[in-house]
């Protein structure tokens, strides 16, 4: 692997990626190699959380801008550049990125495609694409938009500012801002506790809470209702409940 350093601590991967040349830009290759080794990884049961994370400086720069400059619309369309970066919100894993200094277009973009985003307080969050005759290309039209509302979306979008990581958590993209220096240890702990819970569970309320940002409220409540209501089909509410009420830890099985 040329671009990723994947270290692997019992149920959490950590993918860190490793293109310090660029600032982490996202290349083609790159995102070949992340799908490559998660893939797998997503099928095991005993993996229970990502954590993507980068540099000190930066987590990534955006997209690979030297990459794409000489491409023409044809090539971009027959390529359908980007589309394969929908492979990555389809791994069914967790996933929480640990941000440190510029997450910005394509980087910004990646980690809304996470489940959590753990910010360090100097963290640089932006869809700066405007800047370069384009617009944000990895669903920062789309997911910026849900998350933090057309207001904030469209001052970033159109003037391709930055925002620091009080401002990015104050807006709902930052799940929680820390100490640069802990950013990656906390996010390390966040990735235990999501790992050591039943794995329908968490499969579960991760698609809720997405179908959150796609449905209606009624056809989201109903999905919801439905989807607690197979979760008794699992060993692991018998086994949550029962704990409960046995007032001791639950065991649980990932089935
Ligand atoms: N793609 C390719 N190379 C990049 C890059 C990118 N996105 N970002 C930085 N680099 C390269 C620079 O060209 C430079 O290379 P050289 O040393 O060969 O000149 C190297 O990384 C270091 O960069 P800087 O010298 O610019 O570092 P800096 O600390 O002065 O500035 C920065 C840091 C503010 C992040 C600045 O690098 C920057 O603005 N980068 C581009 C940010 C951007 O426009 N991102 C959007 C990309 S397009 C996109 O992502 C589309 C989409 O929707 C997916």
């Amino acid at each position: 692997m040329n671009n990723l350093k994947i270290e692997r601590d019992g149920a959490v991967v950590t993918v860190r990626l490793h293109r310090p040349h660029v600032l982490n830009a996202l290349s083609g290759e790159l995102l070949a190699e992340l799908l490559d080794a998660l893939r797998p990884l997503d099928q095991d049961p005993e993996v229970g959380c990502f954590v993507l994370t980068g540099s000190d400086k930066v987590f990534a720069a955006g997209a690979d801008i030297k990459e794409m400059a000489g491409k023409t619309a044809a090539e971009m369309a027959a390529e359908d550049y980007f589309g394969t970066w929908e492979g990555f919100t389809t791994l069914r894993t967790p996933k929480i990125a640990a941000v440190n200094g510029y997450a910005l277009g394509g980087g910004c973009e990646l980690a809304m495609m996470c489940d959590l985003v753990i910010a360090g307080e100097s963290a640089v969050f932006g869809q700066p694409e405007i800047k370069l005759g384009v617009i944000p290309g990895i669903g920062g039209t789309q997911r910026l938009t849900r998350l933090v509302g057309r207001a904030k979306a469209m001052d970033l979008i159109l003037t391709g500012r930055t925002m620091d990581a009080r401002e990015a958590e104050s807006c709902g993209l930052v799940s929680r801002v820390v100490p640069d220096d802990q950013v990656l240890p906390e996010a390390l702990r966040a990735a235990a506790t999501i790992a050591s819970y039943g794995r329908p569970a968490v499969t579960a309320a991760r698609e809720c809470v997405d179908r959150a940002l796609e449905t209606g409220l009624r056809d989201g409540l109903l999905f919801e209702r439905r989807v607690f209501h197979a979760l008794f089909a699992t060993d692991d509410q018998k086994e949550g409940m029962t704990a409960f009420l046995e007032k001791r830890a639950p065991v649980f099985k990932g089935r």
